[in-house]
């Protein structure tokens, strides 16, 4: 059965953060830091999904997704990321995928969607080799809980973009600019990942992934300053979390660090851990030039042409299906089934509900994946970002990404044109198989 869902993350819509006994996350820290969120936005209540996810999930039956990829609250869980489990964070969990279950949709949960527990920032966060092995027993934890009833598990949500902006340039919590310092903390995600592989098997779970964002790149020119620039890129975005993860092997790095000391001995046959999918989330193509000053060996020169998202994010459907055909040219036998589990895009917060460009994006990028599939691409599912306007990081509520309107004053939920659109996209599916 393809999966046709939608996606969310914990923070970005759940609210609650002081219920029943959740810890803090490095999100509430660095949200409530002056400066660091657009107009000081938080996620305290967000969507107020932890007490609305009834709702959530009849608006979601009313779609007709049969899959729904969330994130789980590590601080919900282990309110200080170690040791004894609370009880009420994993009954949320629980309730939640009981009632997705008896509607017919498959839970697709997501171990960490960068909100880390405070206390393990205070350690050092992924900087801390550490972390990694904590997080493989957080995943023992709640798979013991659910495994029985999710056959399909992500380890992390996009290692490059939490180390990317929350530890290279300081615009994501833990907000620290470490630039290509920051390598560590990926490397350690990776690491995380491994070993979730293996605690998650060993609980039960039959299906495990992890979600990677990808980005075709695409050379400003033929030159070669540009073309070495994209290359370096693509090593940095890409391959530094693909080719670990798929080939057992770092990509030649020697563009961004002297050394690999923080790689020991072993780790790489931990993260090449056999997976049974690669979960992509692709919103834009990157288009890069020769560096113009020191430091980074690319610089981002952005891409014309083509129409524009809210966020100004370049709306191009064609790069899914090159992003799918480049990913099995490259790694071939060594690329499992593909799930993309995140696709969409941002309309203004002073849209209405008719959001016609959302309808013409998801329209366009399901027929570029489906192209990729007919080119021999082995996709299994395809995930929707987002089901709700929610708390878009550092952009705080003013990029609305939802197939449902949220009002944050009221909590009022509203189906946009898109939700309309989709519902009857996948009536079509179903009288067509
Ligand atoms: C990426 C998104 C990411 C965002 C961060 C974009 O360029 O494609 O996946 O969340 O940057 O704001
Ligand atoms: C992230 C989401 C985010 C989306 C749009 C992805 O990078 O996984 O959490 O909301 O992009 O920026």
């Amino acid at each position: 059965m393809f999966l046709w869902g939608t996606a969310t993350a914990a923070y970005q819509i759940e609210g609650a953060v002081a219920a029943d006994g959740r810890g803090v996350s490095i999100w509430d820290t660095f949200s409530h830091e002056p400066g660091r969120t657009r107009d000081g936005h938080t996620g305290d209540l967000a969507c107020d999904h932890y007490h609305r996810w009834r709702e959530d999930v009849a608006l979601m039956s009313g779609l007709g997704v049969n899959a729904y990829r969330f994130s789980i609250a590590w601080p919900r869980v282990q309110p200080l990321g170690t040791g004894t489990a609370n009880p009420k964070g994993l009954d949320f969990y629980e309730r939640l995928v009981d009632a997705l279950l008896e509607a017919g949709i498959q839970p697709v949960p997501t171990l960490f969607h960068w909100d880390l527990p405070q206390a393990l920032q205070d350690r050092g966060g992924w900087m801390n080799r550490e972390i990694s092995e904590i997080f493989a027993d957080y995943a023992a934890i709640v798979a013991s809980r659910l495994a029985d009833r999710i056959p399909l598990w992500i380890t992390l949500n996009e290692p490059f973009v939490h180390m990317a902006y929350g530890y290279a340039m300081g615009i994501h919590a833990p907000g620290q600019a470490l630039l290509t310092g920051a390598l560590p903390a990926g490397h350690h995600q990776l690491l995380a990942h491994g070993m979730a592989v293996r605690a998650l098997r060993a609980a039960g779970a039959r299906q495990v992934a992890i979600t990677n964002n990808c980005t075709p790149v695409w050379p400003a020119s033929q030159q070669e300053p540009d073309l070495s620039a994209a290359h370096a890129y693509d090593v940095l975005h890409n391959r530094l979390f693909n080719d670990p993860v798929l080939l057992g092997k770092y990509p030649d790095l020697s563009a961004y660090t002297p050394t690999l000391d923080f790689v020991h001995d072993g780790d790489l046959d931990v993260i090449a851990a056999p997976l049974d999918f690669l979960g992509v989330n692709y919103y834009n193509p990157t288009r890069i030039a020769a560096p113009t000053s020191e430091g980074l060996p690319f610089t981002d020169a952005g891409i014309t042409g083509y129409p524009t998202t809210a966020f100004g994010w370049p709306v191009v459907p064609d790069g899914l299906r090159e992003l799918l055909t480049g990913l099995e040219t490259r790694y071939g036998a060594a690329l499992p089934p593909v799930l993309i589990t995140e696709n969409g895009c941002s309309t203004d917060d002073t849209a209405t509900l008719d959001d016609g460009p959302r309808i013409a994006f998801l329209e366009g990028h399901i027929a570029a994946m489906r192209q990729a599939m007919a080119e021999g691409v082995d996709v299994r599912g395809y995930f929707v970002w987002s089901l709700l306007d929610n708390f878009e990081w550092a952009e705080g509520y003013h990029q609305r990404f939802g197939l449902v309107h949220v009002d944050f004053e009221t909590q009022r939920r509203t189906p946009k044109a898109s939700y309309a659109w989709l519902r009857s996209f996948l009536e079509a599916q179903k009288t067509d198989t």
